[in-house]
């Protein structure tokens, strides 16, 4: 893959623009998670020690092209500065008199955070002349919002047309690992995709289902192939319009010479509720009034076998409903078995999307993995095999 990085870059004493994406947890105010604002802050960071005068951009939420005080950059200004180890200055607005005013007073190295670019409903229309005004507020421009790559916005996509640009670290780090897993994988190569719904995932699954060895899947989402391949699932969450899909999908990888791993064994429920009585049975012994909500040791002794071989493994999506105890103990098991391969030097693991992020930090394994996205709606469209608009303006 060939992007420019910010290695080419000449930065001192000039305006460089980051996009990051603070679009962090927050309640009350206060950033609840601030995972995001670590991963972003190293390129924030190097950028200002070789003297740039480092300009941030990001969204926040989706305000609709209206300015709500609520969806505000400002209390994320604090918690940025913290990880970058400078002040981080705020400007109340993105384009106008008091951004213009706060880009003209900084000096070489010191970082201001502008106002959420979505209060202007020309960035969600990566309108041209709001593309050409975020550009005339720099020299340069680094995209380090990958999680924000798979919007063609202004400030994702549109600037980039008008200033030299590259690649921040924490994009890098990401399309590296990501061409490392899907692109150019030592094989063989294992996906596991869980999560509620197939409908959700049917691009993802047909992409996944031509590239890999073996295709796990978990989740709710293994009821609708179960019930593809003429099993009772009783109560459980399952999609009957989804049948054919699946059908298609399990006939897509007999073509390609894809194994597909499906749940064996199940543990279900009458009542989806914390230490609900349950019971594991096999996947042909669902009771009609019983909904799957995990995967059962049998399963899982059946993924760690397979997972023996694999030397990548690609991860979105969680076996159960791992937020209930005790219908976390599959996605439990399995993210361990993985660290577990993963400390020993046998695989590349990737995790990224959605749930996915929550169900290894669960799990107690987010740091094990050789690579965990902060991207959700970003690490599946790539999954899909598309390409992203804000990766596609860095390419040389
Ligand atoms: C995200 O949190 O998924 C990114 O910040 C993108 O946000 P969006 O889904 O509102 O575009
Ligand atoms: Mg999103």
């Amino acid at each position: 893959m060939s992007f420019r990085t910010i290695d080419g870059l000449d930065v001192r004493g000039k305006r460089v623009l980051v996009r990051a994406d603070l679009n962090v947890p927050m309640a009350d105010g206060k950033v609840t998670d601030t995972t995001r604002i670590a991963r972003q802050a190293p390129t924030i960071r190097e950028l200002a020690e070789k003297g740039a005068r480092v300009i941030v951009l990001s969204h926040f939420d989706r305000p609709k092209g209206k300015v709500v005080p609520s969806m505000s950059l400002r209390s994320v200004a604090a918690p940025l500065a913290i990880h970058v180890g400078r002040a981080v200055a705020f400007a109340g607005d993105t384009i106008g008199a008091e951004a213009k005013a706060a880009i003209a007073a900084l000096q070489d190295g010191e970082v201001l955070l502008l106002e959420n670019t979505r209060f202007h409903a020309e960035e969600e229309k990566n309108d041209e002349t709001f593309s050409r005004a975020l550009a005339a507020l720099g020299d340069l421009y680094v995209n380090d919002a990958f999680s924000s790559a798979h919007r063609a916005h202004a400030s994702t996509e549109g600037v980039a047309r008008y200033l030299p640009n590259a690649a921040g670290r924490s994009m890098q780090a990401e399309l590296e690992h990501l061409e490392r897993a899907l692109a150019n994988p030592r094989r063989p190569l294992m996906a596991v995709v869980g999560g509620a719904k197939v409908s959700s995932k049917i691009d993802l699954l047909q992409n996944l289902v031509s590239k890999v060895q073996t295709l796990v899947i978990g989740g709710a989402m293994a009821n609708t192939f179960l019930a593809a391949e003429g099993k009772n699932v009783g109560k459980s969450l399952h999609e009957p319009d989804l049948l054919d899909t699946a059908r298609n999908v399990i006939r897509m990888a007999k073509t390609q010479g894809a194994a597909i791993l499906l749940p064996v064994d199940v543990v279900v429920a009458k009542d989806f509720k914390p230490g609900a009585a349950h019971r594991t049975v096999p996947v042909d012994q669902i009771g009609a009034d019983e909904m799957a909500l995990d995967v059962g040791p049998a399963s899982i002794a059946a993924f760690t076998a397979a997972l023996a071989g694999t030397r990548t493994l690609v991860w979105n999506g969680p076996f159960g409903a791992f937020e209930t105890p005790p219908f976390d103990a599959g996605t439990v098991a399995a993210a361990r078995a993985v660290a577990a391969a993963t400390r020993a030097g046998n695989l590349l693991s990737v995790a990224g999307g959605g749930d996915t992020v929550a169900a290894l930090a669960h799990s107690g394994v987010e740091n094990d993995f050789s690579y965990v996205s902060t991207a959700g709606g970003a690490f599946l469209e790539w999954l899909e095999g598309k390409e992203l608009p804000g990766v596609e303006a860095l390419k040389a």
